[in-house]
C-alpha cells in the first residue's frame, strides 16, 4: 500500500487514490501536532488513565527525541547529541513514566500497538533498546497479537540492534529513505547509499519482520519530477510493504534553535 500525504491536491473519484487524496496532518507523532494544547493537562492525562476499562484496546508510542547527526530538512521533534549521557538520562526518565503509567493503569486496557517514533529510537544501545521492550512489557498488559512498530535511521544499525529489535519483537520497520539521489542527499546532510537502505531491508526480513515501509520526500533540492520517480522506482525494487511520501514541510527556524 502506498500511503501519501498532499497540500491541498484534490482527486476525483472514488478509488485508492481519491480515498488517500485529502490533506491531513504530518503523522510522524501520534495524536498528530494539532491535538496538543495547553488545555490538556497531567490531570487531564491521569483521568483518561482512570477511565481505562479491563478489556479497552491501547496504543503507545514511545519518542526517542536524540539522533546523532542532524538532516537539515527535518521538523522532527529532536536533538543531535553525538554523546550518550543526555541519551542515559532521559532513559532514566521514560522508565519513570512508564512505571507511573502502568501504576496507574494496573492492567487494565490491552496493548494493541506499540510504536517507537523519533528522532532515531535506532540511536539506543541494544541493551537498552532490550530494557525498554521488557520495562513496558511489564508495566502493561500486551495483546499477544499486537503490533510493535519501529521507526529505523539505517545509519544506525548493526547487528546488535538488529537482534535486539527482534528479542523485543518488532513486527513492522519503517526506514527513513528520504531520496536516493547522492546530490540529493549531500543538499540535505543524508548521505545513505541504496545498498545499505537494501542491507536494513534485509536485515529485518531475515529476522521475521513482515511489514517494511519506506520514507519518501519530495519537495527536496535538486529534485525533478523524473529524479523522484526513479527514486520511487528504486524503492519499489526492495518491495516494501508500505510506501509514505511525505510533502517536504518547511519549519523556519527548526534546525537552528536546536543545538
Ligand atoms: C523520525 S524520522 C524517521 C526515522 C529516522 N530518524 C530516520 O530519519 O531514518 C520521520 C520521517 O519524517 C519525515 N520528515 C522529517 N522532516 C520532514 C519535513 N520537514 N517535511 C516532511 N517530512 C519530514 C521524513 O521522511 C522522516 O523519515
Ligand atoms: S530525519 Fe531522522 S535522522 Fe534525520 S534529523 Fe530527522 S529524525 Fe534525525
Amino acid at each position: 500500500m502506498v500511503a501519501m500525504q498532499r497540500a491541498g491536491e484534490q482527486v476525483s473519484g472514488t478509488g485508492p487514490a481519491a480515498r488517500y487524496a485529502a490533506a491531513v496532518p504530518r503523522y510522524t507523532s501520534y495524536p498528530t501536532a494539532p491535538h496538543f494544547h495547553t488545555g490538556v493537562t497531567g490531570e487531564t492525562f491521569r483521568g483518561w488513565l482512570a477511565e481505562t476499562g479491563q478489556g479497552d484496546d491501547l496504543s503507545l508510542y514511545v519518542h526517542i527525541p536524540f539522533c546523532d547527526r542532524l538532516c537539515w530538512f527535518c521538523a522532527c521533534h529532536t536533538k543531535m547529541t553525538r554523546r550518550y549521557e543526555p541519551v542515559a538520562a532521559f532513559l532514566d526518565a521514560l522508565f519513570c513514566e512508564i512505571r507511573t503509567v502502568g501504576g496507574i493503569l494496573k492492567g487494565r486496557g490491552r496493548v494493541r500497538a506499540l510504536h517507537f517514533g523519533g528522532g532515531s529510537p535506532t540511536m539506543l544501545r541494544a541493551d537498552d533498546i532490550v530494557r525498554l521492550g521488557s520495562a513496558l512489557k511489564t508495566a502493561f498488559n500486551f495483546a499477544d497479537n499486537a503490533e510493535i512498530s519501529v521507526e529505523l535511521d539505517p545509519n544506525d544499525m548493526d547487528e546488535a540492534r538488529f537482534d535486539a529489535l527482534a528479542e523485543i519483537g518488532m513486527t513492522r520497520a519503517s526506514l527513513g529513505v528520504q531520496d536516493f539521489d547522492p546530490q540529493v542527499q549531500k543538499a540535505i546532510n543524508r548521505e545513505q547509499t541504496f545498498e545499505q537502505t537494501k542491507a536494513v531491508v534485509d536485515g529485518v526480513r531475515a529476522r521475521g519482520v513482515r511489514s517494511v515501509n519506506l520514507d519518501l520526500l519530495y519537495g527536496l533540492p535538486h529534485q525533478t519530477c523524473e529524479s523522484v520517480a526513479d527514486t520511487i522506482r528504486q524503492a519499489l525494487t526492495l518491495s516494501p510493504d508500505r510506501i509514505a511520501i511525505f510533502g517536504y514541510a518547511h519549519v523556519r527556524g527548526s534546525r537552528s534553535t536546536r543545538p
